[in-house]
Parts: C-alpha cells; structure tokens; sequence
C-alpha cells in the first residue's frame, strides 16, 4: 500500500481524531499516526474503511504510506514534542514535502523550524486551526503561513475541510514564515478580551440586575439573535442553561472562579508591547485571569474592605445598555487585534492582508461574530485603515454605543463591581480619539529630571529647558 493516502496527520487527541476524520469526510484518503495504540486503533474503528482513512503506530509505515509530496499535519501539543516529532520524522521524509504545524506554536519556533527543515528542501507551515474538537470534525477556520508555492499543494484539502461562510471556506493562504501562527496567536489575544468582556458583562447583570441564570440564559440568547451574534455570546447563552450533575444547582454556580491558560493571549500582549501597539484590552485580560488565580488572598483581602452595595437599577434598561457597552467593547478588542497584526506585518515581512483574515474568521473559529463581516468590509475598503477605529462604518457603531459604556462603567467604579475590560476598551477609544493628550507633561517631566528633551508644536527641532529648580 505505498504511496497511497493524500494527507497524513500525526498526533490522534482529540483534535487529530477530529480533524483526520473531517479530511475523510471530503474525499480525500488520510493516514493517523500516533505512538499511543489505543488512540490508532480508535481511529481506525471511527473511521469504518480502512482505505479512505487508516491510522499507524509506525513512522515508517505512515510516512511510506502518503502520496508525493507528502502533507503532513502535526497536532500535537506545542512546545518541545513538535521538535522531536519532526526530528522522527525528517529522516524518513523527500524534497518537497510539507510538514504543517497545527497547533498553537509560538511564532519564532515557528521560524526557527522553517528556516531548518528549509535547507533539507522540507516545506514548513505553521497553520493556526480555530474551533475546538467539534470545528476540527465539522470545519475550523485555517490560518496557514509558509511557502506559497507549497501552499497549492495543501490548498484543495483545506479548502475541503475548513468551514464555510456563505459558501466561501474559512481558510486562505496567509503569509511568508510564521504568519500563520502570528495571526493564530491574535485571534486567541482577542478571544481572551471577549470573553473578558462576557464575563464583567454577566457579573453586572447578576449583581446590579439581579438576572436569574435562565434570564441571563434569555438575555444571550437574543443577543445573539442581533448585532452580538458569535460563538462566544451564543455559547455562554448555553452555559447559564446548563444545569450541574453533582448538585441541584446550575452548573456556572458551581465552577470555581480560576481561569487558567496556556499562553496565547499572554505572548499576544508581549509581543504587543515589543511592537509598542498598544493592546489594553487583551492586557487586561491576561491580568485578570492571572488576578482571578489568587483565589486565596482574594478571599483574605474581601474581609479586610467594604464594598459598596450595588445599587438597583432597572433591570430592562441595563440589560440594553449591558449590550451597547458589549459591543463598543467587542469593537475595540477587534480593532486593537487588528492594528497588532497591521503593525507585525511590517516589521515581519508577512505582508498580511486584514481583509482576508477577518473573512476566514467569519466562521469556524472561537472569535467569529457578525462583527467580522462588517470588519471584512472595512478592510476591504481600506486594506491600509490602521485602526478599525478610522472607518467610516465603525464611526457609526461606536457613536452609538459608546455613552451606555460610559454609563455602565461609571456605575461599576461607584459600585464597586470590577469591569477592568469595560472600562479599558472605553479608555483605549477615548485615548485613541483624543487630538491632545497630557503626554506633553510626560515630556517636561522627562525633560526636567533627566534632560531627554522634548519637540514643540509650534516649530521643528529637539528642545531642552534648564527647567528652574
Ligand atoms: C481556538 C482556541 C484554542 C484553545 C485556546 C485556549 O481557537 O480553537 O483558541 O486554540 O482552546 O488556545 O486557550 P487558553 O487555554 O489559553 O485559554
């Protein structure tokens, strides 16, 4: 059986399972390989016909088995096991072959792998794949950067696979190097903020509306029969439905309130600051999970400070002012990941379009909303816009939105419930649209301690002031 299966996938979890059995799915034969046996022979019961898809615990069975060039999918967890599942398998590999990394990698390993498996003829893709086990089986959304030209050999199989936006495939050929997974990389840094935003959101309804979870439940619900339409808002509708199987309660009462990571959106917000793109809402994000881990001095530091008691409000009318401020805030998460990847595109050489990467995020992924549409349009019109915040549309949007923001987020600062996202995304849009900041007292101030001199508006040139003691 040489030389017979058209994809190959190492790394059978869940989202190799899942993605593997998808490329079936859609005509194309598929090999899994896999050293755990179980995992193999899973797959192979899954899959019912050995010829469309098959599966190996043996490197060499599985790289002899895949038609030339071989396309080779990794996902396996990233790290040091994506090393190693190369080095095993690069012996074995021809010229022209494609090994692509699936998973979540950072993006300088990703150019380090590149730029070695280059000079043995290996063609590298680090492709971003978006949508959990249920969008790997069903169609993620595919961020691949790497060759072009390799790329043609890859294209009619993702394009299979991926999701599909009224018919278009949610899956584009991204950029040189580690594009793929820079972008991979900004879109979990803006579904850290909006799922930020969700959660002040829910703690505002529930503690100034006193919203029942079947309210929230109705609330999210018809949000996303609107203009909040997403994944996000869709599935949170879900959760406050869910009821616990431990208990009598409702799941989300029971979850203890620690939210982990495992690094996306924290290297989106370094790397936001190696640029000097400023990114408040994803920082904020990142900050707050790491706040929500010291579950123990919160508890000690809650018995030490009064807190105001949340006032009453009116529950219909926070509810829709509750949906303004979430959209004004989802806007501005968009528009800070966006004017990220405008400004990493520069200073990396991916030569990134952003109308196109808003249109494959339009479906499959975790950050898909109806909002992509309108940012798709918007970069479309203006594929130089360097900041969502400048179209024309948006003007619109914001407008609209932006004084129940400021309403919810003053009532959250005197009652005492912490909106750091909210009221970040207000403060970044009214820095941003600010003609003069108070920076010219920064200037003065750096000027005057350490004569770092300062430029003037009135004329050109570099200043400085022997300042009076
Ligand atoms: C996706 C997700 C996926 C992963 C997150 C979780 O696009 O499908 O982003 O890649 O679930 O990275 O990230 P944290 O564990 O850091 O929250």
């Amino acid at each position: 059986m040489a030389n017979t299966y058209d994809f190959g996938l190492v790394g059978l979890g869940v989202m190799g399972r899942n993605f593997i059995l998808n490329v079936a799915d859609n005509g194309f034969t598929a090999y899994g390989n896999d050293l755990d046996e179980e995992k193999v022979n899973a797959l192979i019961e899954e899959g019912g016909d050995t010829n469309k898809v098959n599966a190996t615990t043996d490197a060499r069975a599985f790289v002899n088995g895949l038609s030339a060039p071989r396309k080779i999918m990794l996902l396996v967890p990233a790290g040091k096991i994506v090393d190693a599942v190369i080095d095993n398998l690069l012996p074995l590999l021809d010229e022209g072959d494609i090994i692509i990394d699936g998973g979540n990698s950072f993006y300088t390993d990703t150019d380090r792998r590149e730029a070695k498996l280059k000079e043995k003829g290996i063609n590298f893709f680090g492709a971003g794949v978006s949508g959990g086990a249920k969008g790997a089986r069903l169609g993620p959304s595919i961020m691949p950067g790497g060759s072009r030209e390799a790329y043609q050999h890859v294209k009619p199989i993702f394009e299979a696979v991926a999701a599909k936006y009224q018919g278009e495939p949610c899956v584009t050929y991204l950029g040189p190097k580690s594009a793929g997974n820079y972008v991979k990389m900004v879109h979990n840094g803006i579904e850290y903020g909006l799922m930020q935003l969700t959660s002040e959101i829910y703690d505002l309804l529930k503690k100034a509306g006193g919203l029942t979870n079947t309210e929230l439940h109705q609330t999210f619900t018809t949000w996303n029969q609107g203009r909040l339409q997403s994944f996000l808002v869709e599935i949170t509708s879900e959760i406050f439905a869910q009821k616990d199987d431990l208990t009598d309660n409702d799941l989300v009462d029971m979850i203890l309130d620690k939210a982990k990571q495992k690094g996306t959106g924290k290297w989106t917000s370094q790397n936001a600051m190696d640029l000097g793109i400023p990114v408040p809402t994803i920082d904020i994000a990142v900050s707050m999970r790491e706040i929500s881990a010291l579950k123990e001095e919160r508890i000690t530091a809650d018995g030490l400070y009064d807190r105001p008691k949340p006032e009453n409000v009116v529950k219909a009318s926070l509810v829709d002012k509750a949906e303004q401020a979430l959209y004004f805030a989802f806007i501005m998460a968009y528009a800070q990941g966006m004017h990220q990847l405008a400004d990493a595109s520069k200073e990396y050489g991916y030569e990134l379009d952003l109308g196109e990467i808003a249109k494959i995020w339009r479906a499959g992924c975790i950050i898909r909303a109806a909002l992509l549409a309108d940012i798709t349009d918007a970069f479309k019109a203006n594929a130089d816009l360097p900041n969502l915040l400048l179209s024309p549309a948006f003007v619109e949007k914001v407008q609209a939105t932006v004084n129940a923001s400021r309403e919810l987020v003053a009532y959250g600062a005197i009652n005492g419930i912490p909106l750091p996202g909210l009221s970040n995304a207000l403060t970044y849009f009214d820095a941003y649209t600010s003609e003069r900041l108070p920076l010219n007292l920064i200037q003065a101030q750096r000027d005057y301690f350490g004569s770092h001199t300062y430029e003037r508006l009135d004329r050109d040139g570099i200043f400085h002031t022997e300042w009076e003691e």
